[in-house]
């Protein structure tokens, strides 16, 4: 057994829930943290419910599904994080936010406890001058949805000890994860390379060239692609992958990154995909 027996996730949102997810059935304790008892609550049902789905296509059984759900606490403060040797922020793709995450959680953790970021797109790095533990802070960064997505990408930062990224390899592939390792630089591998075509998509749709429907429809049966690039991005959340575009232009200078126009439109109206009921499509 991994050094690794408790493992907190700060965030019950749609990443850290499915980090939750894997993490319990891979036999780890997990506290999952929020800002509020109600979104925490929210995470466990959803959980609650994936799980059920997993049990019903006979991919879990029903004693492993509840056994596992008992190895998930709730978590009201950050304060309740102290015991755990892992820790995972899942929180919005937002770096003052995460900055102010890790001020407050920072004290509050065992000094030898790892530090880990599920961001997307931000330098980790940078994410790790943030905290008191440089050497213990790594970027562990899960696909959605995490409970069937094959893969994890490893980020280092400059300061990452060798044991650290050891020891979250490990854990990554006890959840029976794929990993890649991925060099400290804008939005990664996997988000690099996902999101300009999403923006492209998103051009395709300002530009006319074709509908929703027309431009779902060429990506999945043109490009084997199991969504559309449109269904895709409201499934991410259009304010995710916004912030992903913006840390891609702002870090590599470049205008091929530059958010496509539509795509703003729609997060200042909040329409933000699945998560708000309205995005490219319609949810309500
Ligand atoms: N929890 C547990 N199981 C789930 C699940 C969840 N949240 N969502 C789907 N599943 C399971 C289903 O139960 C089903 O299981 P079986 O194989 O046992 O039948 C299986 O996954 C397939 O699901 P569905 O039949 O409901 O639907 P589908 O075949 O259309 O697959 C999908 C759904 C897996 C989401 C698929 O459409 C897909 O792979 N889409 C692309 C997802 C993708 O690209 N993700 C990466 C996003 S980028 C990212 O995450 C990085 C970032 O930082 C932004």
């Amino acid at each position: 057994m991994s050094r690794i027996e408790t493992v907190g996730i700060v965030g019950a949102g749609q990443m850290g829930s499915g980090i939750a997810h894997v993490a319990a059935l891979a036999g780890y304790s997990v506290l999952l943290y929020d800002i509020s008892p109600d979104r925490i609550e929210k995470g466990i049902a959803t959980i609650n419910g994936n799980m059920a789905r997993q049990v019903s296509h006979g991919k879990l059984s029903e004693g492993e599904r509840q056994a596992a759900l008992a190895r998930i606490a709730p978590a009201p403060n950050l304060q309740d994080l102290a015991g755990c040797d892992l820790v995972i922020e899942a929180a919005t793709e937002d770096e003052s936010i995460k900055r102010k995450i890790f001020a407050q959680l920072c004290p509050v953790l065992n000094p030898e406890a790892i530090l880990a970021t599920n961001t997307s797109s931000i330098s980790v790095t940078r994410l790790a001058s943030a905290t008191d533990r440089a050497e213990r802070f790594i970027g562990i960064h899960f696909m959605n949805p995490v409970p069937v997505m094959k893969l994890v990408e490893l980020v280092r930062g400059i300061a990452t000890e060798n044991e650290t990224f050891e020891t979250a390899k490990e854990f990554v592939t006890r959840l029976g994860k794929t990993t890649t390792v991925s060099e400290d630089f804008p939005a990664f591998i996997v988000n690099r390379i996902l999101l300009p075509m999403i923006n492209e998509a998103i051009y395709t749709l300002y530009e006319g060239v074709g509908t929703v429907e027309a431009i779902d429809t060429a990506m999945k049966l043109g490009a084997n692609h199991p969504m559309g690039p449109l269904q895709l991005a409201d499934f991410i959340g259009l304010d995710t992958c916004l912030s992903i575009m913006q840390v891609l232009h702002d870090g590599l200078s470049d205008s091929k990154y530059r958010p496509c126009p539509l795509l703003v439109k729609y997060v200042e109206a909040g329409w933000l995909g699945r998560k708000s009921g309205r995005g490219f499509y319609d949810y309500r």
